[in-house]
């Protein structure tokens, strides 16, 4: 029939310009992608279409993200599919379909997800034809998905890291089967471009630059998660900003669990500074951020790009873990307090107005006092401008799990006298910028006061100003005129 679409004969580039209601969906689906995919979305969207049509109004999706930057990226392809195949996009888990895109890199993040789908079950029991599904981080663990079969038998469909490109046809599968669908993936070197994906702010979006982590810090499950390192090619990821800067973006966040080792691996590859440099060419983008960077190899090349940079934003985020030499080489981070130390020291002597931030894990096996006094002593001398100070989570299938691990209350004390240090290092920093006019990018209004707007400053700093909602995605001078510990109240110049 001509009327019909053969998804087979669309160039990838074409694929999200097509009438995917006129897809012929009777056909065998292509084995190749991503226009396999858009062959499911296009049948998704008849099965929500007629359901829509029974119910009298139409289908709605909620996804709801744990974890870090990569997890909420992940969330908006998610979104985008959703939306393409059909469904109406709302926050409330009030919603037909249900998706939590979980993580597990510290069990309260897991708890987090147990206990909130608890209360989907329940919803689920008054509404049969609520469907509700998990992907993400924690579904990569055997232990995970067998708790699930046992006590939440209710859930439909189950993935994992390494598949969410074809979340399409899962959600096909989904339909057409009864009871709980899994599909979990152990790794994979496939990277599927050109997919839907639904921005969460028309003004600034994240950019995956690669995928997993081949470091193995002994601590961390991500490399478990995630599989190994995979960079995306620059060329893709050039064609993305400019297509987002094209749609009206003005900041992005280039993302990957060890930025500065993009391009290990690529046979054409670039380096991190040097990807950074063409980022910084592309009209329309105004600010550029990236994470997270490993002290390990951070180089000078990459210093100098930013120093030289009108866009890149003057925050950097280095993750300390420990101060201590020897709990560093127990967590396998490659560093030393030394190391370290002369790095961010540098780095504050190239770029003086550079804000520092960084992760702490406190409470790792065998940590002592004078461990945690090293890793205090760090931060004095760095000075960080900010700190999420964690502890120590053990994470099963990991080396350090199998460490002597420090009992709770101990952890306890050290975590407090961490938790002062840097307050302290990050209420002195945030005064130094006191009644300086910086330019400031306008992110939202302010969820308490809707006559305030909430700015935030390159160095990552939030300031709260007078405004309104038409400022949201510009960037403006703002003064300003008042610390108030770790953000800021400001004014807009005027005249
Ligand atoms: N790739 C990034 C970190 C990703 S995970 C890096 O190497 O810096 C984000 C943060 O979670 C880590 O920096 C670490 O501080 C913390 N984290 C990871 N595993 C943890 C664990 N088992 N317990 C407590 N915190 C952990
Ligand atoms: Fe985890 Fe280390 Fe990889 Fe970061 S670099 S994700 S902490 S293993
Ligand atoms: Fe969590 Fe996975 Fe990110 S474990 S921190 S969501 S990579």
């Amino acid at each position: 029939m001509d009327f019909y679409i053969d998804i087979k004969n669309i160039a990838t580039e074409e694929l999200k310009h097509v009438d995917l209601d006129r897809v012929n969906v009777h056909c065998s689906p292509p084995d190749f992608e991503p226009q396999r995919q858009y062959y499911f979305m296009a049948k998704c969207r008849q099965i929500v279409k007629s359901e829509s049509k029974r119910l009298g109004r139409p289908l709605y999706a909620c996804s709801v993200t744990f974890g870090c930057q990569m997890n909420a990226r992940d969330s908006e392809k998610l979104l985008g599919i959703l939306e393409t195949a059909g469904y109406t996009v709302v926050d409330s888990e009030d919603a037909d379909f249900v998706i939590y895109n979980t993580c597990t890199v510290r069990d309260n993040a897991n708890q987090r997800v147990y206990g909130r789908l608890g209360h989907l079950g329940a919803m689920k029991k008054k509404d049969p034809h609520k469907r509700i599904a998990l992907c993400g981080c924690m579904m990569q663990e055997q232990c995970v998905i067998e708790k699930l079969q046992k006590s939440y038998s209710f859930v439909d469909l189950i993935f994992g890291t390494h598949n969410l490109y074809k979340f399409a046809e899962l959600l096909c599968a989904m339909f057409e089967s009864d009871g709980m669908l899994i599909d979990i993936w152990k790794d994979t070197d496939a990277i599927v471009e050109q997919l839907p994906v639904k921005r969460k702010y028309s003004y600034k979006s994240g950019v995956n630059i690669m995928f997993g982590c081949n470091n193995f810090c002994s601590y961390c499950i991500v490399p478990y998660a995630r599989g190994r390192e995979r960079s995306r090619g620059a060329r893709e990821i050039l064609r993305e900003v400019e297509s987002l800067a094209e749609d009206g973006v003005k900041e992005v966040m280039l993302l990957g669990q060890n930025v500065n080792s993009y391009g290990n691996g690529l046979a054409d590859g670039i380096s991190f500074a040097e990807l950074l440099r063409e980022v910084e060419k592309v009209d329309g983008i105004e600010r550029i951020r990236f994470m997270t960077s490993h002290p390990k190899d951070l180089s000078d090349e990459l210093i100098g790009v930013m120093k030289e940079s009108d866009k890149i934003c003057r925050h950097l985020h280095l993750p300390l873990q420990s101060g201590s030499s020897r709990i560093l080489k127990l967590m396998n981070r490659r560093y030393d307090k030394e190391h370290y130390l002369a790095l961010a020291l540098k780095i504050r002597r190239e770029i003086p107005d550079i804000a520092i931030s960084t992760d702490i894990i406190i409470g790792f096996p065998g940590e002592t006092a004078e461990d945690v006094d090293d890793t205090i002593d760090v931060i004095r001398r760095v000075a960080f401008d900010n700190a999420f100070t964690f502890q120590y989570s053990r994470r099963t299938g990991t080396p350090a799990a199998a460490m002597e691990q420090v009992p709770p209350e101990e952890v306890a004390r050290q975590f407090d006298r961490v938790l002062s240090a840097v307050q302290e290092t990050a209420r002195e920093r945030a005064k130094l910028l006191e009644g300086q006019t910086l330019p400031a990018l306008i992110e939202e209004v302010n969820e308490k006061d809707a006559s305030l707007v909430v700015g935030r400053l390159s160095n990552n700093m939030i300031v709260h100003l007078k405004g309104t909602p038409d400022m949201v995605g510009t960037i403006r001078p703002v003064t300003l005129t008042e610390c108030r510990g770790f953000y800021y109240m400001g004014d807009m110049e005027h005249g």
